[in-house]
């Protein structure tokens, strides 16, 4: 496997995303984590940085175990790293390169350079440049501006580059990436979903051996595909609960239910929606409304871990993304993890070992390997949909009346999108019950009833999105269906705020 160390650039994850493309397992650990040791690495990667080298505490690492011993390749800060460190100079640049360049010299005796062509174009991002070189490490590759845009170090398996192979703008990134782990490393390219599934379900079976382990099912991807692996590995020990909270899309209980079973899963189905719903009562701050729905998720939980005699294991769908502890940008150690919030935080008082599969995968990983386990493609398609579900989307206080008319005009939004083959262009979609009410007029009779936002963004994480052009004649009819069909909505809205500044959901 591959170390990638994180310095604190933006782009370190998109770093481990391109390796593993590349059918290539890495690991990404902050320079100044006592987590990792050089032993366990075949190659190591140093990424880019906010900080410059000439600065006043740049970030340092001890890289004798590594340098001249492994293959090593640095990149921006740790191009900059590496020969600054090491007897070469580094200066402030005239020219601030930020943005396209060309690689107007490649020197392609290079094994780095193996297959890419003078022309190709990089992705700059520094203020900083390299002026001169140390003795034994020689240029291979030159932009315009930049004339140590890539050098190695003779008689080493070290090498460098000032731009960044990990963005998509450029263009051999990956080939870059490849030969260098590929070629020069000689690492296998093993890292496939099948290989994924075996490896996960023996590490399971070792962990927890004859143990008994109970799994909160959502219904999303995630929590789904953890299940199936430890279906694998350890069968009847695994005991899975899904909670109905009552704030569910329509008929989702029964149905995901139903494809549980299917899926020969050994599934409880608790209806806790009276609970959810009388601990909601009267609250309309959306942070209250949260907290309480996750109080009485954690009792629900509680109560059905208990009935199940002897239970050891809690296992969760946790993904990278929540695990990564990337370094803050002013470089200091604090180490963010995100609580993983769908369970909200189990208590120590359940005093249950953890066990999370897929907290080394990326989401396009663990729809992978569920699609290599077999699970239905519509399943692991669906779109995210939050932890607290339709009380987040009913602005105000929740009734039990308000939900069944929000999960019917969800329902005719989904679906059509789904008729009109619009779902999977999608990345998540709903419709927001507005503490509104307004004037409309149905045959000849004058209403005040209430409005309704419909919402569909595009995103690839959810941290920014846009919101989709859908077709005009999708919306009319939409529109249509949902004001015919629903008693007590006369009004239909289409949501057109991006994220930032606004957010997905309306709380
Ligand atoms: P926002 O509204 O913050 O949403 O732009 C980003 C993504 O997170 C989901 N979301 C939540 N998921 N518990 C969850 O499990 C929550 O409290 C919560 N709030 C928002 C939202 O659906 C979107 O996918």
């Amino acid at each position: 496997k591959i170390l990638i160390l994180d310095f604190g650039s933006q782009v370190t994850q998109l770093i481990a995303r391109r390796v593993r493309e590349l059918n290539i397992y890495c690991e990404i650990h902050p320079y100044n984590s006592k987590k990792y040791n050089f032993d366990n690495f075949k190659a190591v990667i140093l990424s880019g940085s906010p900080h410059s080298v000439r600065g006043e505490n740049p970030p340092k690492v001890d890289l004798s175990a590594v340098k001249g011993k492994k293959p090593l390749l640095g990149i921006c800060y740790g191009a900059q790293y590496l020969a600054h460190f090491y007897g070469g100079e580094v200066g402030s640049s005239n020219t601030r390169e930020y943005g396209r360049a060309n690689l107007s010299y490649i020197n392609n005796e290079s094994p780095l350079f193996k297959g890419i062509d003078a022309g190709s174009q990089v992705w700059m991002s520094h203020s900083d440049t390299i002026l001169s070189l140390p003795d034994n490490y020689k240029c291979i590759a030159s932009t315009h501006d930049v004339a140590n845009a890539a050098y190695e170090i003779e008689g080493e398996q070290t090498y460098a580059i000032q731009f960044h192979p990990e963005v998509y703008h450029s263009v051999d990134g990956t080939k870059l990436l490849e030969n260098f782990l590929v070629h020069i490393a000689g690492v296998a390219q093993e890292w496939t979903p099948d290989n994924f599934v075996d490896a996960t379900v023996a590490e399971i079976k070792e962990k927890v051996g004859n143990d008994k382990v109970v799994l909160g099912l959502s219904g999303g991807v995630d929590s789904t595909v953890a299940a199936v692996l430890l279906n694998k590995a350890i069968g009847e020990n695994l005991y899975c609960v899904f909670v109905n909270n009552g704030l569910l899309r329509k008929d989702e209980f029964s149905s995901v239910l139903k494809q549980y079973e299917g899926m020969g899963l050994n599934v409880k189905g608790v209806d806790a929606s009276q609970q959810f719903y009388n601990e909601l009562k009267g609250l309309s701050d959306p942070e209250a409304k949260r907290k309480a729905i996750g109080k009485v998720f954690i009792d629900v939980f509680d109560q059905e871990a208990n009935l199940i005699e002897d239970v050891k294991w809690l296992a969760q769908g946790t993904i990278y993304p929540d695990v990564i502890e990337s370094v803050s940008a002013d470089g200091g150690p604090s180490a963010t993890i995100k609580s993983h919030h769908n369970v909200g935080g189990l208590p120590d008082f359940m005093k249950l070992k953890i066990v999370e599969p897929l907290r080394m995968i990326f989401k396009d990983e663990v729809r992978r390997a569920g699609a290599a386990m077999g699970i239905d493609k519509n399943l692991l398609g669906r779109h995210p949909f939050p932890g607290p579900g339709l009380a987040i989307r009913i602005l105000g206080d929740i009734t039990p009346e308000k939900v069944a008319m929000l999960q019917e005009v969800d329902a005719i939004f989904i679906n059509g999108l789904r008729e009109h083959g619009l779902y999977d262009k999608v990345w998540q979609a709903g419709a927001i019950l507005l503490p509104v009410q307004s004037v409309g007029v149905m045959g000849d009779e004058r209403t005040y009833e209430k409005a309704v936002a419909l919402r569909a963004v595009e995103s690839t994480d959810g941290m920014t999105a846009d919101w989709v052009n859908l077709p005009y004649e999708f919306l009319q009819k939409v529109s249509n269906d949902i004001i015919n069909k629903v008693k007590g909505v006369n009004r239909v809205v289409y949501d057109i705020s991006s994220k930032p500044p606004a957010t997905i959901e309306w709380e």
